[in-house]
């Protein structure tokens, strides 16, 4: 939000007792709706990083448990980065994260990401191997090209509709990993509703797909495994560079 200063370093006695109580309300309420839809890649990747409701995570021990396992680390911002930083950033496997907490007014909507999106929705599966060596497959991709904004663009769906809002098969369910539908009730209830239009996920298809950020999506894309994700890369960097050739 304009006009607020946020932290650019976690001083963790900065956290407030109002700070520990909505991640506690967020953390419970989520595990409620997540339950019985929520990736089991998510849940055994959250025990990875140790999360729970009483703590808010610490980044330090954080990056440690993420260094053993995938040699991810957290950066911390103090507001979402324009991508072309963002891409530079996860090429060197650095996520950028936020540190500060809404408050308890703002539980159900907040313009902008903070901890609980970045924390508890990106982070656990920062310590999956699969799931990072797509993330990083596509950071490299736009590398390569971070100075045309249209192939960030592009780029960007890509990782809006994987990261962000993707779903996954898994034992013929279809279960939710992105971190924009697991830190947020809303998208929780409508990405499995029967009427909710869930394509098999394309690059191609993908590529064409606009969205928005200030709406619940209206369209989910749904993968097989991580593995599919990082197979597919060669193809994304392949569309990616014919699209650019006809634009
Ligand atoms: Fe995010």
């Amino acid at each position: 939000m304009q006009g607020i200063q946020r932290p650019t370093e976690q001083i963790y006695s900065n956290y407030t007792a109002e700070d520990f109580d909505v991640w506690r309300t967020l953390y419970d309420r989520q595990m409620g709706n997540l339950t019985d839809h929520v990736s089991q890649a998510y849940m055994d990747a959250l025990s990875e990083v140790k999360f729970n409701r009483d703590e808010i995570p610490h980044f330090g021990t954080v990056n440690e448990i993420l260094g053993d396992i995938t040699g991810w680390s957290l950066k911390v911002v103090p507001n979402i980065s324009p991508q072309k930083d963002f891409f530079e950033l996860l090429a060197r496997k650095r996520f950028t994260a936020t540190c500060w907490l809404r408050t308890m007014a703002q539980l159900d909507y907040l313009e902008e990401p903070d901890m609980f999106h970045d924390v508890f929705g990106h982070v656990p599966l920062l310590s999956n191997q699969a799931y990072c060596d797509f993330f990083k497959g596509i950071s490299d991709i736009a590398l390569e090209h971070l100075d045309d904004q249209r192939a960030i663009e592009l780029l960007g769906r890509i990782y809006w509709f994987t990261i962000e809002f993707g779903l996954i098969r898994e034992n013929g369910d279809t279960k939710i990993y992105g971190a924009g539908i697991i830190s947020s009730a809303g998208e929780t209830k409508n990405c499995l509703l029967p009427e909710t239009e869930r394509l098999d996920f394309d690059v191609r298809t993908v590529f064409e797909t606009d969205y928005r950020t200030d709406i619940i999506q209206e369209r989910y894309y749904v993968i097989d495994s991580f593995n599919q994700l990082y197979d597919s890369l060669p193809e994304v960097k392949s569309v990616l560079e014919e699209i650019l050739a006809e634009d």
